[in-house]
């Protein structure tokens, strides 16, 4: 059998070196949150003309979800360099049945029976393009696959103009909507209000996806 052309991608990629990807936990939390902190911080750079720069997010704000559902540590992963221990890269996923909150409803609904969502996924600047992005993702594949989620697909959201896109392709994940020219239009609009138009190109922010993946 041919092997899927995610695969071959990643394997021609040389191995994570001294990088190990595990479940997040409490012990790692502060440091999801930093990478977290940084992602937002950089695409909100232009968030009102640079007039509203994004504030960092609280740590107890930000470990709440997992407070209030623990599941949902296992369904989120961090990259950890083994050399100092910091992280370097983290991923958020829910699945159908977790809880999620408000923000996550208002920017994706829950995931239906069967499904799961990619809420996030940042790696720090320096490290970047190293294959850390798909090792990430493919921990989070298996895990939302696990009982008592047994997620048979994943999907998630990506602004037109954003390289991340191509990661995903290469992963599997096919283009599914907006189909929609309104709901196009305002998921556009929105975008480039908020986060500026995507590589300066102003029809970028109307080619915002959702994507999905199969497990
Ligand atoms: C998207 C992201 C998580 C990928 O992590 P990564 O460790 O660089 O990913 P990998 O090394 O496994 O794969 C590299 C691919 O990631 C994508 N990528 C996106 N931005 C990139 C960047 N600044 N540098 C390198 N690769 C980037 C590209 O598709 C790249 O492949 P290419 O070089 O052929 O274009 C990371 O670039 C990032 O944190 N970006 C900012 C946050 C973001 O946009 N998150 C996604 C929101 S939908």
């Amino acid at each position: 059998m041919e092997p899927h052309p995610a695969m071959e991608w990643t394997a021609s990629k040389p191995p994570l070196d001294g990088v190990s990807i595990e479940p997040l936990s409490d012990a790692t939390l502060e440091g999801a949150r930093a990478v977290w902190n940084d992602f937002v911080r950089r695409s909100n750079k232009r968030f009102l003309f640079g007039c509203c720069p994004a504030c960092d997010e609280s740590a107890r704000q930000f470990a709440r979800p997992f407070e209030a559902d623990p599941s949902r540590l296992r369904t989120a992963a961090v990259a950890v360099r083994r050399a100092d221990g910091n992280v370097i890269g983290a991923v958020v996923c829910t699945t159908h049945g977790q809880m999620r909150t408000e923000e996550e409803r208002s920017v994706a609904p829950d995931p239906k029976p069967g499904a799961s969502h990619v809420e996030w996924i940042a790696v720090l600047p320096e490290a970047r393009g190293g294959g850390i992005g798909a090792a990430l993702l493919t921990h989070a594949f298996s895990a939302v696959k696990q009982d008592p989620w047994n997620a048979r697909s994943i999907d998630l959201g990506v602004v037109g103009g954003n390289r991340a896109k191509r990661l995903y392709e290469r992963l599997g994940f096919e283009r599914v909507g907006p189909n929609d020219p309104i709901e196009k239009c305002i998921a556009g609009c929105v975008i480039c209000f908020f986060m500026g138009c995507p590589n300066r190109d102003p029809c970028a922010g109307f080619t915002y996806s959702d994507m999905v993946k199969a497990l």
